[in-house]
């Protein structure tokens, strides 16, 4: 990968759950714009591997199962003595488990929230302890969490729920340090969560206005440019990159 002098220059990311997906869409995208870039990952070590090398000495991947709040903890403390700084948190990493009602154990319900809800508040809450004016929290929440045209989603749309309505809390938290917080919420992205192959792709294809899925970079593009100097002025917000599956 070739480094531009881009918007990011010397800052430095961390992204959960960066090893695939929209994830690893964002590190690359952060690196190019000129930031040093760590990742989480939890089974998937090659392909964190991966991402990294082409990031060169400016990457770090680290294994940190995001069910564990305190492995993240550890894992944002890691990147910020790595790195000498934070400036930008990504909180990506997130499980999707579809089922009806009865389908759902209370353990179930505790894993979702641990992994999409309590780890993002801990890394949160550890980011802040070194980050400055200027830092950059950016939360990949989901469409799901106001638009649910099919059954089975209820816990995992609450957990993106959740994010989005903390999204809005912190922005007054956070507000008086001049560190910007935002929610991303994603539409149908082609990924291992959601292929577009998959079983259920043309019915979701045809609920997309654009009338196709959306890529990783489609969401990473709108994560730079809230990490960018021009999104200074926005926070506290609910952004949609869904290709009109809203609308
Ligand atoms: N794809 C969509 O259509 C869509 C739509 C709306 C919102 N989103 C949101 O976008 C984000 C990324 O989704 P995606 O589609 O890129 O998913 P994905 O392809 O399944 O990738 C998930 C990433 O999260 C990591 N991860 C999962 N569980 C983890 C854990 N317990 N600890 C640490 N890392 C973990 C995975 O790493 P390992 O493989 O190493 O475990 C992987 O890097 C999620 O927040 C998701 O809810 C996606």
């Amino acid at each position: 990968m070739t480094f531009s002098n881009g918007k990011l220059d010397g800052k430095v990311a961390f992204v959960t759950g960066g090893s695939r997906g929209i994830g690893a869409a964002i590190a690359r995208r952060l690196a190019n714009e000129g930031a040093a870039v760590a990742i989480t990952y939890f089974s998937s070590k090659e392909d964190a591997e991966s991402v990294i090398a082409d990031l060169g000495t400016r990457g770090l991947a680290i294994r940190a199962d995001s069910a564990d709040a305190h492995a993240v903890k550890a894992a944002v403390a890691t990147t910020a003595r790595r790195f000498g700084r934070l400036d930008i948190l990504v909180n990506n990493a997130a499980m999707f488990r579809i089922g009806l009602i009865d389908d759902f154990s209370l353990e179930h319900i505790d894993q979702m929230l641990a992994i999409n809800v309590k780890s993002l508040f801990a890394a949160i809450q550890e980011s802040l302890r070194f980050m400055e004016k200027g830092g950059r929290i950016i939360n990949i929440g989901s469409v799901s969490s106001d638009y649910m045209p099919i059954p089975g989603v209820s816990v995992y749309a609450a957990t993106k729920g959740a994010v989005a309505s903390m999204t809005r809390a912190l922005a007054r938290d956070l507000g008086s340090r001049d560190i910007t917080i935002n929610n991303v919420q994603p539409g149908r992205i082609d990924t291992a969560m959601n292929p577009a192959d998959g079983p259920m792709a043309d019915r979701i294809r045809s609920s997309i206005a654009l009338g196709r899925y959306g890529s990783g970079d489609d969401v990473a593009g709108l994560v730079a440019w809230l990490a960018s100097p021009e999104a200074a002025f926005i926070t506290g917000t609910n952004l949609k990159v869904d290709g009109g599956t809203s609308a």
